[in-house]
């Protein structure tokens, strides 16, 4: 809870409040902590604070017992020692609901949360899809094929059919790409389709989320608690993490540089924070890294949430400046090694082995540092959290469902739109192409039945002018006998032959036939 306008999360081993400073909340955080130790709770406690300030959360639920913030707390015995062990009455303690907002990807706990192919990108992707290098390689050219003809990848349709457009024309494509292996495509094609399976196209489409979306505050200056259900998304590891990553580069991305703040923008918890670093790529952590590193110019914090801080890579931890460890166990002596790790990333108190407090907290205790006004951490304290102001654990499905429906954002995102996309554009096209072709066939068809007719004519044109040159060769023969005479059929020779000729070259037998018919005549007049 707020105290002074500052964070007040926990007690140190003398009763004294233990603060995160606001100005420094940006410089994320981390909640590592054995399983049942009090890191929901500690979460809880932080994202109400940054709640009460005006500065509102974004958190992942993974087992759903964050949905209790839309409710006040319930009283109980426990309750009470509490809030008497840290004097809370007095500091003005009552039991709060917070403003919530919840979503899901599978749209069931909450409003359907989106995004699209094209934003998520082919190296998020790659990793949602579990390709390899060169099927990486080849979903990033397909992506900048898509990009090239201003094609829209929405949905996993919409990547599917530019996938098997890519696979069909990849000769053509080969001269501007390089080669395209379609057996990498049919690979790519199947763990589309399995992820379509999971349940994963749902996420898919539009209308996406716009990131400002999660920047609101209710009519009384309460920053949103954005609580993303990720009971069913837990599931698969991969799209649970890299969807999270998304959702900060997309953060990273959007937001306007503001430097240093008096308080953050936005915080944003990343629970079960091993996930995303379990198995990813040079690439990927590289991505991890550089968003972590400018993010908080943004006025974004990332607070990682984990069980062990061992799962956190060390170029993360290094830009962790505050930090609540609950208890470790260690059994055997590579935990041991872990939790000495853990304990040497604390600046020391010289009044107690942090090492040794680690394996002794109880649920609730932790040992904290957070970073001072100097940008320096503060000396590790054995401390006891507060207790949570709202509901803890699970809320029925009932009020979840009013919490959605009369959310302001709910008609913006309830319905999924189906838009005018690659999916659609490639469809009309196969269907011109088909019509194309279809019309090219039939002109073809068309042509060869009409020379096929030409031909005939002029057969019959030429058996018709045959018959009549043979009747008139009859008449002109009776003729020249009659005038008689050498002279007579060597005149008609030549004049033929010349006419003939000119007849034949004008073209063919009509021609040769007009040639006969004048020499006919010619002989008659004379
Ligand atoms: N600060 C606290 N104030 C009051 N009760 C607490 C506190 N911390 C822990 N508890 C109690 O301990 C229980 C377990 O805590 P919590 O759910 O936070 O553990 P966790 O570390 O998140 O466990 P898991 O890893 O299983 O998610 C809580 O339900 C609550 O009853
Ligand atoms: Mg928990």
């Amino acid at each position: 809870m707020l105290r002074d306008g500052k964070i007040w999360i926990a007690n140190n081993e003398n009763g004294q409040p233990i603060y995160l400073n606001p100005k420094m909340a940006n410089r994320h955080g981390m909640v590592a902590g054995a399983t049942g130790t009090g890191k929901t709770i500690t979460l809880k406690v932080l994202a109400e604070s940054f709640s009460e300030m005006g500065v509102p959360v974004f958190l992942a639920d993974v087992k759903g017992d964050l949905a209790g913030m839309c409710q006040p707390g319930i009283d109980s015995d426990d309750m009470q020692k509490r809030i008497q062990k840290f004097g809370l009455a007095e500091a003005g303690f009552s039991y709060e609901k917070y403003p919530t907002t919840f979503f899901d990807i599978f749209g069931e706990r909450g409003i359907p949360l989106r995004t699209t192919i094209s934003e998520m990108g082919p190296v998020l992707l790659s990793r949602i899809l579990d390709l390899n290098d060169l099927q990486s390689d080849i979903l990033a050219i397909t992506f900048k094929i898509a990009d090239d003809n201003n094609l829209l990848l929405e949905d996993t349709k919409d990547l599917k059919s530019m996938l098997n457009y890519v696979s069909e024309n990849n000769k053509d494509l080969a001269a501007e790409y390089g080669n395209i292996s379609k057996v990498s495509i049919a690979a790519i094609m199947r763990s589309v389709v399995s992820m379509e399976m999971a349940g994963g196209d749902k996420f898919f489409g539009e209308p996406a989320i716009n990131i400002m979306d999660f920047i609101q505050r209710d009519q009384n200056g309460r920053g949103m608690i954005n609580i993303l259900d990720s009971q069913s998304l837990i599931s698969n590891g991969a799209l649970y993490s890299i969807f999270l990553l998304y959702l900060m580069a997309e953060l990273f991305e959007t937001m306007p540089e503001v430097g240093d703040l008096d308080k953050p923008k936005l915080v944003f918890f990343f629970d079960e924070a091993h996930l995303l670093f379990d198995g990813a790529s040079k690439a990927l952590m590289e991505k991890i890294e550089q968003v972590i590193k400018l993010i908080r110019s943004k006025g974004v914090g990332i607070y990682f949430v984990t069980q062990n801080p061992r799962d956190i890579p060390d170029e993360v931890l290094a830009q962790l400046g505050n930090k609540v460890q609950h208890g470790l166990r260690a059994y055997t002596p590579a935990e041991q090694k872990a939790v000495r790790a853990a304990a040497q990333s604390y600046r020391e108190n010289p009044s107690f082995d942090t090492q040794e407090a680690i394996l002794a907290l109880g649920t609730g205790e932790a040992v904290i540092s957070v970073l001072g006004e100097d940008g320096i951490p503060t000396v590790v304290e054995k401390c006891c959290v507060l207790p949570p102001r709202s509901k803890m654990g699970s809320i029925d499905g009932a009020v979840r469902e009013s919490e959605i429906k009369n959310n302001f954002l709910y008609s913006k995102y309830a319905n999924p739109v189906d838009n005018d996309s690659a999916y659609e554009f490639l469809l009309r096209k196969g269907l011109e192409d088909q019509k194309a072709a279809q019309k090219a066939e039939a002109d073809a068809a068309a042509q060869k039945l009409a020379e096929a007719e030409a031909k005939k004519k002029a057969k019959e044109e030429e058996a018709a002018a045959k018959k009549a040159a043979n009747s008139k060769k009859k008449a002109v023969k009776s003729v020249t006998t009659s005038v008689g005479g050498t002279v007579g059929r060597e005149v008609g020779k030549a004049v033929g032959g010349t006419f003939g000729k000119f007849g034949k070259t004008l073209g063919g037998n009509v021609g040769a036939s007009l040639g006969r018919g004048i020499l006919n005549t010619l002989f008659k007049l004379n």
